[in-house]
């Protein structure tokens, strides 16, 4: 082989290099709403810097770790199953996950109030909860009571919905538990409209911002 097609070859399998890492780099999902949507609970400016700045910098940490390792052929989920109990993978697992975390949490939000669940999360809510108010008073207690930085989910287990929550990055993929909703009580999505107040910040979430229907678009369909 001569130089020149050597260094054909060479460029060409750089390229395919380049070609398969930019193809599975991750890409921060766009915002279902506007970014002063969720005002006055969640204001544009948190969305600013919580969206625009937090969450980009783990969409855009995890790509610069797995570029050119076996990760970058993963799906996200993939990702954080294959490294969240490899503490050699911590990084990488915490950047994934905070990134899947956060695209759940912009979905499980909406404007005007929220929603009203739809029939068959209804149903699902009165057989495990009773009723809607006491699921938001357990989503209320799990949210207001993680200590320092963390997640409340609605998850589904079984035939049930429960309410759990995770510290820090960890979220319920890779257990029975499906996730449904959740809401991110990291200080980084309240502190500038709501100071310490975490509880206020939890409660107009409950009272006007769930999206009561993405929750029930993750229900197992069949
Ligand atoms: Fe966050």
């Amino acid at each position: 082989m001569n130089a020149h097609v050597q260094s054909s070859a060479k460029s060409a399998e750089a390229a395919r290099t380049a070609a398969t890492a930019s193809a599975n780099l991750f890409e921060l999902p766009e915002l279902p709403y506007a970014e002063d949507a969720l005002a006055p609970v969640i204001s544009a400016r948190t969305i600013e810097y919580h969206y625009g700045k937090h969450h980009r910098a783990y969409v855009d940490t995890l790509n610069k770790l797995i570029i050119g390792t076996p990760f970058a052929a993963m799906s996200l989920q993939a990702i954080i199953e294959a490294t969240a109990k490899d503490p050699s993978q911590a990084q990488i697992y915490h950047n994934a996950a905070q990134a899947w975390n956060h695209t759940c949490y912009w979905r499980s939000l909406q404007a005007d109030g929220g929603s009203v669940p739809p029939p068959a999360l209804s149903a699902l809510i009165t057989s495990s909860f009773g009723d809607l108010g006491a699921l938001k008073q357990e989503l209320a207690t799990a949210a207001t009571g993680e200590f320092g930085s963390g997640w409340a989910w609605l998850v589904l287990d079984g035939a049930k919905l429960k309410v759990i929550k995770t510290d820090n990055a960890d979220n319920p993929l890779g257990s029975t538990r499906r996730p449904l909703l959740t809401i991110d009580v990291w200080e980084h999505a309240y502190y500038l409209d709501f100071k310490n107040r975490r509880p206020d910040y939890v409660k107009g979430v409950l009272d006007t911002l769930i999206n009561w229907k993405f929750a029930a678009d993750n229900l197992p369909t069949g």
